[in-house]
């Protein structure tokens, strides 16, 4: 699969307001660092990240959400899917994420219709990272 035409590209088009509307790569980056910190925090998802989050780990995240809300990033990292199988992310670990992702963007002020959109944006890529 390839995750830029399949699951990124699709949701740019009506996503370019987002990235702009919540403050560009500034704001996708705090977002990211924030949930990251939310996760890591949550016992249930954070055993998935024993180590912490690596450098590289950020770099793609910021990235591919950065592309996915409609901004100029291109992400060229791993394939999703790939990345995913074999980790065992049932749907609960996925909706718990995306829950802290909301915390998140409530923390930053990120607007209610907006949040609702990135998180709608993110849900579409629960079928590439769910695998249990
Ligand atoms: C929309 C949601 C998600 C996106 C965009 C995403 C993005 C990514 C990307 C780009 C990678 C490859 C990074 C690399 O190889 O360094 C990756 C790997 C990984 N993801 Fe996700 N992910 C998502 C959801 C999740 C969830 C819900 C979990 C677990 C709760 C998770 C756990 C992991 C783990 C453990 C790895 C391997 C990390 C490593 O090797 O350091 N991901 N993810």
């Amino acid at each position: 699969m390839t995750v830029c035409s399949d699951t990124v590209a699709p949701a740019e088009a009506t996503a370019v307001s987002i990235y702009q509307a919540i403050g560009g790569r500034a704001a996708v980056t705090a977002a990211v660092d924030g949930l990251y910190e939310r996760i890591i925090a949550d016992p249930v998802v954070g055993r998935f990240f024993p180590q912490g989050v690596a450098p590289k780990h950020r770099a793609y995240f910021i990235t591919l959400f950065g592309e996915a809300l409609g901004g100029p990033e291109r992400y060229r990292g791993p394939d999703l899917v790939k990345a995913h199988s074999g980790l065992g992310i049932t749907d609960d670990d996925f909706d718990r994420t995306a829950g802290h992702l909301v915390a998140t963007l409530d923390s930053l002020g990120v607007p209610g219709h907006l949040a609702d959109q990135i998180v709608g944006i993110v849900a579409g890529l629960r079928p590439a990272v769910v695998t249990a």
